[in-house]
């Protein structure tokens, strides 16, 4: 009975490791970085999309960082009227989106608003039709987490359009205002190239185990890590 038991007890621990190595094998499984606190949400694809596809990661949410989620505005440390759009959930949530239904989604309707004193953002600072529509076909396809990393642009990264806005969002909450966590402050251009003259940028981002991994909650996305290591790549301009 002994031996009958062990047996069971092996096939058991063998087929949970089968389960959870399959798990593990897709690699869709990526957390998704917010503002350092645990933020679980799962990218669902992370494999190319067709063309036609809007990407999320790639697409919408450097948009939407770049035009909203600037301090003073809706970033996780000013949340102006509740709304902080920093990342997935945050965006979903407090953007109240309704997967397949623009006109039902509150971040939708305020980006199109006609009245120019309810637009977002506010005038003239308003977003193009082409951002609009990327996304309304975003919230038409389902509003996914998606990251198409062939969507991912690395050709002309800049400081000012991808670079800071993702420092902005992910890092200026804990590094940015009077009392920086850490001692380290991240509040411009220079203070960021310091990072990246010394290393300690790229050692936190990629956790390489030397310095402390950041943000705490988990990596950032890998769009824009590709983005981040392109531009550092480049000679870390302040362009
Ligand atoms: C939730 C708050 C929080 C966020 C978000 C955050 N940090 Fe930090 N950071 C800290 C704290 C706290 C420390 C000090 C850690 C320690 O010494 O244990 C720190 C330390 C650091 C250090 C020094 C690490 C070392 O070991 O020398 C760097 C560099 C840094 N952060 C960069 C960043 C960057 C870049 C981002 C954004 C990608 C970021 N941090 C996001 C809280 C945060």
């Amino acid at each position: 009975m002994g031996t009958h038991f062990k047996i069971l007890a092996v096939l058991a621990v063998s087929l949970l490791l089968v389960t959870q190595s399959c798990k593990h094998s897709i690699d869709d499984d990526l957390p998704v970085p917010g503002n350092g606190s645990t933020d679980t949400t799962k990218v669902t694809q992370s494999d190319t999309c067709s063309p036609d596809t809007v990407s999320f990661q790639s697409e919408i949410l450097p948009l939407i960082r770049s035009n909203c989620a600037m301090s003073g505005c809706h970033d996780a440390g000013s949340k102006q009227d509740g709304v902080e759009l920093t990342n997935y959930d945050k965006i979903m949530q407090t953007g109240k989106i309704k997967p397949g239904d623009p006109s039902d989604s509150e971040l939708y309707e305020v980006i199109t608003d006609s009245d120019p004193d309810k637009v977002m953002p506010p005038p003239p600072a308003s977003l193009t039709p082409e951002q609009k529509n990327a996304i309304r076909i975003w919230i038409l396809q389902g509003a996914k987490n998606n990251s198409c990393a062939n969507k991912c642009d690395t050709s002309n990264v800049t400081f000012s359009g991808n670079v800071w806005p993702i420092i902005n969002t992910t890092c200026s909450g804990c590094h940015g205002g009077g009392s920086p966590q850490g001692g380290v402050a991240i509040r411009n251009y220079n203070d960021l190239k310091a990072l990246v003259d010394n290393g300690h940028l790229i050692s936190v981002l990629t956790r390489d185990g030397v310095r402390k991994p950041m943000p705490p909650g988990g990596p950032i996305e890998d769009c824009a890590m590709r983005q981040v290591q392109a531009w550092i790549n480049d000679g870390a301009k302040d362009n």
